[in-house]
């Protein structure tokens, strides 16, 4: 039974090993999105600025990204034609962005030819990339303390005693000795 138990563990154990090596993490995927954009010409370092801005505006025809991701990445969207709704688009928010290459590459090319009617340029995803990224993490800062806790005042043991105090006050009266019967 046991040993039954242990290569069950074993299986579960090598398929999440298995699933965890297809994935990436946000920031191979920018990574690999910066071999491509350096190696063009007119590279520049990915900017968050430029990819919001990339992000709102409509590039000549109907739709800008926010048509369908809002204007808040952190937010819902809503597909503009199906109504369909899309789960925000800042990993800040959904811990699933940009974990796995293919379907970064494969939204990218759909949306893009929605938007741009071309593909998109590395630079343009790197850019836009590098601003979904970074929303929802900024202003996030530790909690300060300002100074040392203060400890309220433990009033218990007073109240305590007080209670001790009432009950030995309490003692009863000696009992009054029967008279012996006269016999
Ligand atoms: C017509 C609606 C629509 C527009 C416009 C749109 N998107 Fe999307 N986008 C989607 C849908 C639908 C998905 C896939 C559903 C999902 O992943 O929740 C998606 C997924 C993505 C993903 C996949 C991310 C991941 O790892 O899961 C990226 C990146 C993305 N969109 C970026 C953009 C960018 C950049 C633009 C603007 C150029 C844009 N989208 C415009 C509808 C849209």
């Amino acid at each position: 039974m046991s040993r039954v138990l242990l290569s069950l563990g074993l299986v579960v154990a090598t398929i999440f090993t298995s699933q965890a090596a297809m994935a990436e993490t946000p920031a191979e995927i920018l990574a690999m999105i910066k071999a491509e954009a350096s190696a063009a010409a007119g590279y520049q370092e990915f900017s968050a600025a430029r990819g919001e801005k990339f992000f709102h505006v409509k590039h000549g025809d109907e739709w800008s990204c926010s048509s369908c991701h809002t204007d808040n990445p952190m937010n819902e969207g809503k597909h503009a034609k199906t109504e369909k709704l899309i789960k925000p688009l800042a990993p800040a928010a959904n811990a699933e962005r940009f974990t796995e290459l293919k379907k970064v590459e494969k939204w990218f090319k759909r949306n893009c030819n929605d938007v741009l009617n071309r593909e998109c340029t590395a630079q343009e995803k790197g850019d836009v990339m590098t601003y979904l990224l970074g929303v929802g993490t900024k202003h996030v800062e530790a909690p300060k303390i300002e100074a040392p806790v203060q400890h309220a005042q433990v009033a218990a043991p007073v109240a305590a005693a007080a209670v001790a105090a009432t009950a030995v006050a309490a003692t009863s009266k000696k009992p009054v000795a029967k008279k012996k019967a006269v016999s």
